[in-house]
């Protein structure tokens, strides 16, 4: 007779989340919250909102914190990341906004690009934030250099089954063009794409003109895929435009940015 290939075991399984340990440790704290929470009837933000926010900067160290739906929520706002030589990814605010459109009317920034000119009044400035910001499908970010926004970049139409997405970026400060602004951006831009949001393939369309975009683009793993040829019109020409793409393993490991580093070397 063979022996049993599966014995009978009197091992416990470990159980892979045991919510029941944690909750025997603070239960007695997280009832009273509730009763708290109910006998306010006060169920969204209020006063344990703005507690719970208050808490948790302590936590971190920091100035402000801010409560999110949920943990996909606050991935969706774009939250700071600190770069090198002054620049800075940070969540858009509505001055930023206002910058934007702004920037739209200056033909040094647009020349590759936007049309030159805006319709936006104060009122589609602001539902146009609240537009992105509540979306589930696209990244934004403020360029930061010296703590002062300079431009946007961002990560768009994402779609999470396929994880691919397209980049964009504008630096609307022309006075600043040449300082590596865009190339610390989208370095920045990039590693949150492949380490934080897990994508796996990104595309970019860029005047071919626009050398400096591309060229910023490139460094962080972009490469030509397409040419569109003769595909925008500006100042009585035809232009072609450049279709790049980038995958996790184009993006130069030499150049991953904190925190991304140290925990890939703690690995
Ligand atoms: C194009 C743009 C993104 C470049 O921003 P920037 O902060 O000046 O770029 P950087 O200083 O990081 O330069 C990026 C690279 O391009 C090079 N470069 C910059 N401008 C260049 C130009 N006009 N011609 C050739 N190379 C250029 C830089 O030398 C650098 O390469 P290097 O590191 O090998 O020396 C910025 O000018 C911009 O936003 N323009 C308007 C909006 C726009 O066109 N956005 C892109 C739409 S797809």
């Amino acid at each position: 007779m063979s022996a049993n290939p599966h014995p009978a075991t009197t091992q416990e399984p470990v159980p892979q989340l045991d919510l029941a340990a944690q909750y025997a440790g603070i239960g007695d704290e997280i009832r009273v919250a509730v009763e708290r929470v109910l006998a306010s009837q006060q169920f969204v933000l209020g006063r344990e909102g703005a507690a719970f926010e208050q808490e948790i900067a302590q936590l971190c160290g920091v100035a402000h914190g801010i409560g999110t739906g949920s943990g996909t929520d606050a991935l969706m706002l774009g939250p700071r990341i600190e770069g090198e030589n002054g620049v800075a990814l940070r969540p858009p605010v509505l001055d930023d906004y206002h910058r934007y459109s702004k920037w739209m009317l200056e033909p040094g920034a647009t020349r590759f690009w936007a049309p030159r000119w805006t319709t936006d009044t104060t009122e589609s400035v602001v539902e146009r934030m609240h537009r992105q910001t509540e979306s589930r499908t696209q990244v934004n970010w403020a360029i930061a250099y010296d703590d002062e926004t300079v431009g946007f970049t961002g990560v768009f139409d994402i779609d999470w089954v396929r994880r691919d997405g397209v980049t964009g970026l504008l630096i609307g400060r022309i006075d600043l063009y040449g300082r590596g602004i865009a190339s610390e951006a989208v370095r920045l831009r990039m590693a949150f794409i492949w380490y934080q949001l897990g994508l796996r393939r990104t595309h970019n369309w860029i005047a071919h003109a626009n050398r400096g975009s591309r060229r910023a683009n490139e460094k962080s793993g972009y490469r030509q895929m397409g040419l569109f040829s003769k595909e925008y019109f500006r100042s009585g020409d035809w232009y072609d435009t450049w279709l790049g793409e980038a995958f996790p393993e184009t993006y130069p490991k030499e150049r991953i940015p904190s925190p991304w580093r140290e925990e890939m070397s703690r690995d």
